[in-house]
C-alpha cells in the first residue's frame, strides 16, 4: 500500500482516537514542544468513561487539565520531570514523580519495565517516503511507538522537520490525527546582574573548541551571552534553546573541533520560541538523536573538551548538589544532568559545571547550606560534582579533601551567610 493509502486509511478524529486508550492502560505522551494537544483535550472531554487511565510524560509547558482536582478516578499523570503545571498535583499527591537519569527512559520502554500500552505524539506530514518528523522532540518518542500496543500520532501542519535520527514511517502509525496547532513554546528566562556575573564566571572555565551542554534555566542563557568572544564552540546537549541561535549565526558556535559529529549540534529536544523551531528547521547543521543516544555518558565523554553547565537549588558543604527539591517538594527532577555531569566528568580535558546564584527567595536563603534540607534529593553526588559557581567565584571541588571542599564553598556563599556557615566549619573541622 502506498503512503497515501495508509495515511487517509487511517486517518481519524480525536475523538475516535481515543477509543483506542482502554481502562488501566499507561499511555505515554511525547514531551516539550511535541506534546500532543487535541488527543489530550479528547481524553478530557471524555474523562468521565475513563478510569485508572496513567499518563507518563517528562516536560509538559503550560497549565495541565488531567492533574486538576476531581481527575483523580480518571487519570493519574506519571512525571519522569515535573512541569511547573504538575508541581501542585505532586505535592498533594494527585500526581506522581518517578526518580530517573532521562537516558534511561527509553530503555525502560524497550525492556518492559515500564509498560507503553499506547503513545500519543505529535509529528509533521510525511514526505514523500512516508517518513513523519518528531520536530523539536526526538527524546524517548521512538522507543514509545516501539513499545506501544497502539500509536496514536498527531500529525502537525505547524510541525517543522528537523533533521538527525528524528522521523517515523507513517506504516508505524496505528491512527493519524491532523491538526494545525502551534507549538508549545516556553518564555525566554529572565537574567539579571546576578546571572551576568555568573555567566562571565562560567565562560573562564570554558576553552575555544570546547562542546557544551546546556542544562534548563535561567543560568545556561546567560552563560551563553558571556561567549561572544569565544571560538569554535560545539554542541552536544540535551536540549537548547534560543539562546544558541546569535552564536550559530556569529559563528563562534560551529562544531569544527568537535571529536563527536564534527560539524553538528546535536540534541535530544529542543524547547523554545517559534523562531528556535523555524531556525532549527533551516539549519542542516542541527540535528535531533533518541535520548538514549544523545544523554549516554558513554556517548557524551566521546567529545573531547566536553563542559557541561547546569544549574541547582542548593549545595551542601560536601559538594551534595540538589537540583529538584525543595525541602519534601519535588520541584522539577534529575533530567540529564548527571548524564552530562558523567559524560563531561569521563571526557578527555571535560568539566562539569553547577552554577547558581548564591541566595534565593529575594536574598533570605543561602544556596550554599551546612547541610541539604529536610527531605532534599542528591540530584548529583559528592564524588560526580566538579565545579560550583556563584556570583562570588569559582569552588572547584574534584580530588578536594572534605575540609577543602568547605572552605572554598564558604568562599563563594553569599557575605551574609558566610559566617554561619563558618561556624559549620569549626564545629566539623576545628579552625
Ligand atoms: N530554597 C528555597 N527555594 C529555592 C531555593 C532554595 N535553596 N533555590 C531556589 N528556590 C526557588 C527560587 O526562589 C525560585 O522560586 P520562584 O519560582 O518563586 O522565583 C524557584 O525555586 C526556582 O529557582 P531558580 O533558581 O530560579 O530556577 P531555574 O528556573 O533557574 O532552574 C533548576 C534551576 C535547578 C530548578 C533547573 O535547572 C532544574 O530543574 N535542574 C534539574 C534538571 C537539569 O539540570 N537538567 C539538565 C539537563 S537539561
Amino acid at each position: 500500500m502506498d503512503r497515501n493509502d495508509l495515511f487517509s486509511q487511517r486517518t481519524v478524529s480525536a475523538e475516535e482516537a481515543v477509543r483506542a486508550i482502554r481502562n488501566g492502560d499507561r499511555v505515554v505522551f511525547s514531551q516539550g514542544a511535541g506534546i500532543p494537544q487535541v488527543v489530550p483535550e479528547a481524553l478530557a472531554k471524555h474523562s468521565e468513561e475513563y478510569a485508572d487511565i496513567e499518563i507518563f510524560h517528562m516536560l509538559r509547558p503550560g497549565p495541565i487539565d488531567y492533574v486538576a482536582e476531581g481527575m483523580e478516578p480518571h487519570f493519574r499523570h506519571c512525571a519522569a520531570f515535573v512541569s511547573g503545571g504538575a508541581r501542585e498535583a505532586v505535592a498533594a499527591n494527585r500526581a506522581d514523580y518517578m526518580p530517573c537519569f532521562f537516558f534511561e527512559v527509553p530503555h525502560f520502554f524497550r525492556s518492559g519495565l515500564l509498560r507503553v500500552d499506547v503513545a500519543v505524539i505529535q509529528v509533521s506530514p510525511p514526505d514523500a517516503d512516508g517518513f513523519c518528523s518528531f520536530g523539536p522532540a526526538c527524546d524517548y518518542v521512538q522507543a514509545a511507538c516501539d513499545a506501544a500496543r497502539v500509536v496514536i500520532a498527531e500529525v502537525n501542519d505547524c510541525m517543522p522537520r528537523i533533521g538527525g535520527d528524528n522521523s517515523i514511517h507513517v506504516s508505524q502509525l496505528d491512527y493519524v490525527v491532523p491538526c494545525s496547532r502551534a507549538l508549545p513554546e516556553a518564555p525566554p528566562a529572565v537574567t539579571g546582574r546576578v546571572e551576568e556575573v555568573i555567566g562571565r564566571f562560567c565562560a573562564q572555565l570554558i576553552e575555544d573548541g570546547a562542546t557544551l551542554q546546556l542544562g534548563i534555566g535561567a543560568i545556561p542563557d546567560a552563560v551563553l551571552h558571556c561567549l561572544t568572544e569565544k571560538n569554535d564552540l560545539g554542541l552536544h546537549t540535551e536540549m537548547f534553546a534560543d539562546g544558541v541561535i546569535d552564536l550559530i549565526e556569529r559563528g563562534v558556535i560551529n562544531g569544527r573541533r568537535k571529536t563527536l559529529h564534527r560539524g553538528l549540534h546535536v540534541a535530544t529536544f529542543l524547547l523554545g520560541s517559534r523562531r528556535l523551531y523555524e531556525f532549527a528547521a533551516t539549519c542542516p547543521a542541527v540535528a535531533l538523536y533518541p535520548v538514549d543516544y544523545v544523554n549516554d555518558p558513554c556517548v557524551i565523554m566521546k567529545n573531547e573538551r566536553m563542559v557541561s553547565i547546569n544549574s541547582c537549588l542548593e549545595v551542601d558543604l560536601m559538594g551534595q548538589v540538589n537540583s529538584e527539591t525543595i525541602g519534601l517538594r519535588q520541584f522539577s527532577g534529575t533530567g540529564g544532568q548527571v548524564d552530562y555531569v558523567r559524560g563531561a566528568s569521563l571526557s578527555r580535558g571535560g568539566k562539569s559545571i553547577m552554577a547558581m546564584p548564591s541566595t534565593a527567595v529575594h536574598g533570605t536563603v543561602s544556596r550554599i547550606v551546612p547541610f541539604l534540607s529536610h527531605g532534599a534529593a542528591v540530584t548529583t553526588s559528592r564524588n560526580d560534582v566538579d565545579y560550583v559557581v556563584t556570583e562570588y567565584g569559582i569552588a572547584h571541588l574534584k580530588a578536594k579533601t572534605l575540609r577543602e571542599r568547605a572552605r572554598s564553598l564558604i568562599a563563594i556563599a553569599h557575605p551574609s551567610f558566610r559566617e554561619g556557615l563558618m561556624e559549620e566549619f569549626e564545629r566539623r573541622f576545628g579552625t
